[in-house]
């Protein structure tokens, strides 16, 4: 028997993300081969046009799982009922620009939308905030939305899995083997250049890549600014910002919180207190995920070196959440 339609609200569904992440979605990369969704899009009301032609194009690649589509510029009609929210939706970073500038004009439109997705979507929806700085755009969100109640404050997530999959390419390309062999690769912090990418524990088919690479001298000045300054490399290069990746990333994330992962993923996720990260505190954690739960992954040794990398990207999502804490009141 068929499976029930879900219903997957994404914003911003007229941007560069929105048109590599919806076909993906519709295909069923995201949720499985199986599962029948219906695309709720929100937009700006000057996007509505845009947003009209990507339904055009969604049509008319007649997928078999795309069981209905909504174009809004509501949030309470775009998050009615949904089981997963994509909030991708706010103004890029150009060159130039540090995410943290985005802050202010970016976090009056997750308080809006964490309050209306609390108030309209299903009680076990899971959220995931692109749009930057995606941590603390997420911590708003939650904020708002604990304000409402009735959804699950620990589902409010920001995306790390691009800082992941970047960091999974550069120790591949160093260390001569496959990403596919690569296990227990950790990003901990911000989505920022502040994050710190951890290989300590990775894995290539049972042989450490610490002991691979063996050497600290390129961990510290050459992989962790590269995976670190990533995005802003990518604004040079193209005069844009990431988006066919950033797509990506969403997918993974969603897709392995929602159908499970066999290895690590780094998910940046409200804290419990784990690793002595302040609760509430929206950060990149090593977690597994299983039947449709994730956890963060307990008992981790840090040593001196990832202590002060650890405060150090903790620092700025104090001082972030310090900045916005007047938009929260
Ligand atoms: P874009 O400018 O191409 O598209 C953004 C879309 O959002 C536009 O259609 C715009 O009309 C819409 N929008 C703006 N405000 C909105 C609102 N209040 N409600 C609904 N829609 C709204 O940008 P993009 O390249 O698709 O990037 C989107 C966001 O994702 C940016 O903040 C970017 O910095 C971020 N990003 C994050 C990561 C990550 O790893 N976390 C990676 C890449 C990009
Ligand atoms: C990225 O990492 O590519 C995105 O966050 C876009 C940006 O502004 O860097």
């Amino acid at each position: 028997m068929s499976k029930a339609p879900v219903r997957v609200a994404v914003t911003g569904a007229a941007g560069q993300i929105g048109y590599s992440l919806l076909f993906r979605i519709a295909s069923g990369e995201m949720l499985g081969k199986d599962q029948p969704v219906i695309l709720q899009l929100l937009d700006l009301p000057q996007a509505q046009k845009a947003v009209k032609g990507v339904m055009m194009e969604l049509d008319d690649c007649a997928f078999p799982l795309l069981a209905g589509m909504v174009a809004t510029d509501d949030p309470n009609v775009a998050f009615k009922d949904a089981d997963y929210c994509l909030l991708v939706g706010a103004r890029p970073r150009g060159p130039g620009m540090e995410r943290a500038d985005l802050l202010t004009a970016n976090g009056a439109i997750f308080t809006v939308q964490g309050k209306a997705i609390a108030e309209n979507a299903s009680e076990n929806v899971k959220v995931l905030v692109v749009g930057n700085p995606c941590n603390t755009n997420a911590y708003i969100a939650r904020a708002a939305a604990i304000k409402v109640g009735r959804t699950n404050p620990a589902n409010y997530h920001g995306m790390l899995r691009l800082d992941h999959n970047r960091a999974l390419t550069q120790l591949a390309q160093k260390s001569g083997r496959s990403v596919s062999s690569l296990k227990k690769m950790v990003v901990w912090g911000n989505h920022s250049p502040s994050m710190y990418a951890d290989y300590r524990f990775c894995t290539s088919n049972g042989d450490s890549i610490k002991d691979l690479i063996n050497d600290h001298a390129w961990n510290n000045d050459v992989f962790l600014p590269t995976v670190g300054k990533r995005g802003a490399a990518i604004i040079e290069a193209r005069g844009l910002s990431s988006a066919a990746s950033a797509a990506n990333a969403a997918i993974d994330h969603m897709r392995d919180w929602a159908l499970g992962s066999d290895d690590w993923v780094t998910m940046g996720v409200p804290s419990d207190g784990s690793y002595g990260i302040p609760e509430g505190v929206v950060f990149g954690f090593p977690c597994e995920c299983k039947n449709g739960e994730f956890k963060i992954i307990q008992g981790l040794e840090i040593d001196e070196y990832s202590k002060g990398k650890i405060a150090n990207t903790l620092k700025e999502l104090e001082e972030e959440r310090a900045a916005v804490a007047d938009m929260l009141k």
